[in-house]
């Protein structure tokens, strides 16, 4: 499958390892199981409610078979920000702001906080009510966690696109949340470079009338071309209100916020997320699996446009009062110790960023961590996608100086948190490279075979949970017949993750990667079905097949294969186009590594296009390898469809 399968043979078969640990946080996970009401309830109590009746769980006979929460009624941003402010972390820092040129904020929780009830002034006096969606496409600037905390102080519901998306992601998505008012800004910064958001906007608003609202951010002090009248400077949003807004208190099953995902369709999924849940588990996970202490400095170098960045760069941190960076720029820009510098400069004691990371910094070489003094990290974390024993080793030794405990956390954007990952704040069981250990308490995690029984130590099958969890999201935005379709059918009863495991002697899980055509880019989800309809768009393409190839550092790339319409050549010139077509409608992250023209696809005689066959050739893997071929799709039709293609690649 991918780089971690290869590797895993070094370590299996697994030896058992037995802790004290281990035994513990079974007892824990156990009582978190059997009680939800009584383990969740108290750790709940560590919250604000304005109010709590009824249970904490009330199991349904329908996915995701639980509501959490339902009777209690709570906002996320009074428990960000006001629960701090009567305490002494009102002066605390919440975030230490930079940027790529070196221009710098700091930000304590009181001045978020007047930040956030300014902006949620001005949202308010443009309309924004309770359950209303409000789409925010920002880089990595404070407006952006202070504009999401504002939406969810009115109890509305914040969309955020990662801003690395372009005009027709950002189209999809406002069409599909119906999102009135869009937040974003000028420009974005990185590499030296100025990107035009708000140019992609203006794209964007021709085919979204009904957006009223563009509030911009204004960065060089322009707000682009669209039709003035829909645009407000940031500034003034921030004087419109009264400045100050009572939180609105909402059910804890109100959604909190949607954050749109890749699937096997061209159409993104809107994972939505509840509030009381979502508010529980990110509090909680960050709390132990992060461990940061009050007078640390805590830094998760994801985009605030994933997940990750959501759970842990807004809400896990800022509900435990954490001091966390926020920087807008690359890693490796003007030099590769960029981070080192900063984690030098800062004094950072828990880090947490992806293995592609990881790895592209084994490859710039450890002489530059080691021109900085990293000895305050103490834990390291990663996630996104596996991470190979020799990138983990890599992580301990060099930044992490032999001492530091490595945290591998598998989840997903539809867990909302960290589900797998071992837990420094709990008990922390032996960690074995390229494994994210147990499943925290709470989480019924196992992995499966074809037919929904748990596989055999040491046998690869599918990652499922089999009850709810306080994080789950809720649906997908405006169909729940695909959030049962996609999650609950496949094994009824229980959520399928999408992902292929192995669980070992001592019950720890190796995480495999995807199951289903759902790419893993650098650590960012990107389906191969969205990247193919994108090509088809050009009016040159006739059909295409987008597959993920094996990659050193990003884990995988996207490669492409295009059959052109009649009249049509194949050309440099022409593949460029195309490739840029890709990066103008989703994205650069989507962009193919390669585009190979060809004249037909390898398909089976009912038509499916056989990825398989496709995947052989490109990783230049023999035909025989083509296990599992669909069922209509006879070896011999394989091999020749192999052989066509090779050949057709080679002309
Ligand atoms: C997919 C979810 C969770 C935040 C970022 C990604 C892969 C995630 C790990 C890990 C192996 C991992 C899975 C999963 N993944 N963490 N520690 N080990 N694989 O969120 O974009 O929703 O992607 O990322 O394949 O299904 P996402």
């Amino acid at each position: 499958m991918h780089i971690v399968l290869d590797e895993l043979k070094e370590v299996l078969p697994f030896e058992s390892m037995v802790h004290p640990s281990i035994g513990n946080l079974r007892t824990l996970h156990a009582l978190s199981l059997e009680s939800p009401d009584r383990f969740w309830g108290e750790i709940a109590n560590e919250l604000y409610w304005s109010e709590k009746s009824g249970p904490v769980l009330r199991p349904t006979d329908v996915p995701p078979f639980g509501k959490w929460f339902e009777g209690w009624k709570t906002n996320i941003s009074y428990n960000c920000l006001d629960r701090h402010l009567n305490t002494w972390r009102r002066n605390k820092v919440a975030y230490y702001w930079e940027t790529e040129s070196g221009e710098s904020r700091t930000i304590t929780y009181q001045q978020l906080s007047d930040m956030v009830n300014r902006i949620a002034s001005g949202l308010k006096e443009l309309g924004v009510r309770k359950g209303d969606r409000v789409t925010i496409y920002l880089p990595m600037v404070p407006e952006l966690p202070a504009s999401m905390l504002a939406v969810a102080r009115l109890g509305a519901i914040h969309s955020v696109i990662f801003a690395g998306f372009t005009s027709q992601s950002l189209v999809d998505r406002l069409v599909d949340s119906q999102s009135r008012v869009l937040i974003t800004a000028d420009v974005a910064y990185r590499r030296g470079k100025k990107i035009g958001l708000k140019q992609i906007v203006d794209e964007a608003l021709e085919r979204t009338p009904f957006v009223r609202h563009v509030v911009v951010l204004n960065r060089e002090g322009s707000s682009g071309t669209d039709a003035g009248k829909r645009n407000i400077p940031f500034s003034e949003l921030m004087h419109m209100g009264k400045g100050r807004v009572s939180p609105e208190f909402v059910e804890g099953t109100h959604p909190s916020y949607i954050l749109y995902t890749s699937g096997t369709t061209g159409k993104p999924k809107g994972a939505t997320h509840s509030t009381g849940g979502y508010m529980l588990w990110t509090y909680y996970t960050q709390k132990v699996v992060f461990t940061v202490r009050d007078e640390e400095v805590y830094w998760c170098t994801a985009d605030i446009g994933w997940v990750t960045g959501h759970s842990y760069i807004v809400y896990g941190p800022l509900l435990n009062g954490v001091t966390s960076i926020l920087y807008e720029g690359a890693p490796d820009y003007p030099q590769p110790d960029r981070w080192w510098e900063m984690v030098e400069r800062y004094g950072v004691n828990v880090f947490y960023t992806s293995p592609t990371s990881i790895r592209m910094f084994m490859k710039f070489g450890e002489q530059w961590p080691k021109m900085h003094d990293l000895s305050s990290i103490r834990i390291l974390g990663t996630v996104g996608e596996p991470i190979n024993p020799e990138a983990w080793k890599w992580y301990h030794a060099h930044i992490g100086a032999e001492k530091a405990v490595i945290v591998d956390t598998w989840w997903q954007t539809e867990t909302g948190g960290i589900m797998i990952s071992p837990q420094p704040g709990n008990h922390l069981v032996p960690l074995k490279p390229g494994s994210a250990t147990l499943p925290i308490p709470g989480v019924d995690a196992e992995v499966v075979d074809e037919d929904g029984q748990p596989a055999k130590q040491g046998q690869k099958g599918f990652l499922v949970i089999k009850r709810p969890w306080p994080g789950q999201f809720m649906t997908l935005w405006g169909d729940d017949d695909r959030f049962r379709t996609v999650y609950f059918t496949k094994y009824p009863g229980m959520y399928y993750a999408g992902d292929y495991a192995v669980k070992d002697a001592d019950g720890y899980f190796w995480i495999l990667g995807r199951a289903d055509e759902v790419l893993k880019v650098a650590g960012h989800r990107i389906g191969t079905v969205e990247i193919e309809d994108s090509l088809i768009s050009h009016p040159a393409v006739a059909e295409s097949a987008v597959i993920g190839r094996n990659d050193q550092v990003k884990m995988q790339v996207p490669v492409a294969f295009v059959v052109l319409r009649p009249g049509n050549t194949p050309s440099e010139n022409l593949r460029s186009e195309l490739l840029n077509h890709v990066k103008k409608t989703i994205g650069p992250i989507a962009v193919p590594d390669q585009l190979y023209f060809v004249e037909r696809l390898p398909k089976t005689r009912s038509g499916k296009i056989m990825r398989r066959v496709i995947g052989a050739v490109v990783e230049e893997r023999p035909i025989g390898d083509v296990t599992t071929l669909e069922d209509t799709t006879s070896v011999d039709e394989a091999r020749r469809a192999y052989n066509e293609l090779k050949n057709a690649m080679k002309s």
